[in-house]
């Protein structure tokens, strides 16, 4: 990456996530909030051409890797056109969605070469899913799933852990990796405006070992080697031909080998997750500023741990969570 790309830590960022659209056609608690988002006005958010635009400034200067995301990103009318633009520039392209819609959208991804596949799913019970996503969509969700694995994509299911709600769906997760060659990925709740967020609700890392050692007991549980830029610490039950992981972000914050800065659909930049720090690129693309110039700003502002919340008190505090977006419209 050139130096636009690499902040002031020295960590250079070559993985782009893209949020396509707001709207999402699930209503998950914890990332929408109860009463919606107000949506912005179309001639606000990003078009195809101008997401293939910013992108390109973007790849350009070192990025290999671009995620979609939303809300939903398939619920977006232009997404396979996008799609195919994306497909042109030299990165590995990344999906993460609910997977409702995705048995339409098979033949897209692989002409488009985009393989790896992130499906949101909090529950393995279709009663469940209907309560944390107001939705009935449990069959839609889950057999899309098998298609997809079936397909030969590379799949991971993302699962946000609440206390009371699914934790103890834990082992049954873990158990789900025993003979699909699939990543299953626990995600600690993160605070987001509207979402209610309490350190009560916390399922931290340290509990999840726990408990699946609890069942599995200690020797068959393999820690993987640590990717790098990971997000998710790995582990293997012996013979199990899919794998798990913790994503920590709020007990223990991978942040030093952060490589990730964020597009929202209405065009703005975030230099994390939990900056409330925006940088308007759609309107410099409109009108013909030095879009380089702002993302190198941008990302030298970007601080050590999570946007400055770098104690559990200023994580709880929950001032800070209305000062951000609701995580329906940042993508994750
Ligand atoms: P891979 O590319 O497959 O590793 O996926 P990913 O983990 O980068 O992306 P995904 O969209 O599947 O995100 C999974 C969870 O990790 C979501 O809850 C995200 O909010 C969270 N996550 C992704 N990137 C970051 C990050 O940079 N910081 C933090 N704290 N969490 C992140
Ligand atoms: N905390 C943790 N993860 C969340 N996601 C959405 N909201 C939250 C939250 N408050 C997850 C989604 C999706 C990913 C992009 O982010 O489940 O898998
Ligand atoms: Fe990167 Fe911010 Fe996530 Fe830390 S919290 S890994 S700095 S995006």
């Amino acid at each position: 990456t050139t130096p636009i790309l690499t902040d002031s830590f020295g960590r250079k960022h070559n993985y782009l996530r893209i949020s396509l659209i707001e709207k999402c056609n699930l209503r998950c608690a914890y990332c929408m909030p109860a009463d919606g988002v107000p949506l912005t006005p179309k001639n606000q958010l990003m078009q195809a051409g101008e997401i293939f635009e910013l992108a390109k400034i973007f790849v350009k200067n070192g990025v290999d890797k671009i995620r979609l995301t939303g809300g939903e990103p398939l619920v977006r009318k232009d997404f396979s056109d996008i799609l195919k633009k994306l497909s042109a520039l030299p990165v590995s392209l990344s999906i993460t969605t609910n997977a409702v819609l995705a048995d339409r959208f098979i033949s897209d991804f692989r002409k488009c070469g985009l393989n790896d596949i992130n499906v949101s799913l909090d529950t393995l019970l279709p009663e469940k899913f209907k309560m944390i996503t107001r939705r009935d969509q449990f069959k839609k969700a889950w057999d899309n799933i098998h298609l997809l694995i079936q397909e030969g994509f590379n799949v991971k299911i993302n699962a946000v852990l609440m206390k009371d709600f699914n934790e103890d769906e834990i082992i049954d997760f873990v158990l789900f990796t025993k003979n699909l060659p699939i990543s299953v990925r626990f995600i600690e709740f993160m605070p987001f405006d509207g979402n209610r967020w309490s350190k009560s609700k916390l399922v931290t890392e340290e509990e999840i070992l726990e408990k699946v050692e609890g069942f599995f007991g200690k020797q068959p549980l393999e820690k993987l080697v640590d990717e790098t830029n990971f997000t998710s610490r790995n582990y293997r039950i012996q013979g199990f031909q899919g794998q798990f992981g913790i994503i920590s972000s709020v007990s223990n914050p991978f942040c030093d080998g952060c490589n990730r800065i964020r597009l929202t659909a209405n065009g703005k930049i975030k230099n994390c997750l939990f900056s409330n720090h925006e940088t308007d690129l759609l309107s410099a693309l409109r009108t013909g500023e030095n879009i380089e110039e702002l993302i190198s700003n941008s990302l030298n502002k970007k601080k050590a741990v999570r946007a400055g919340m770098n104690s559990f008190e200023k994580l709880n505090d929950p001032k800070r969570h209305t000062n951000n977006r609701s995580m329906i419209t940042i993508g994750g």
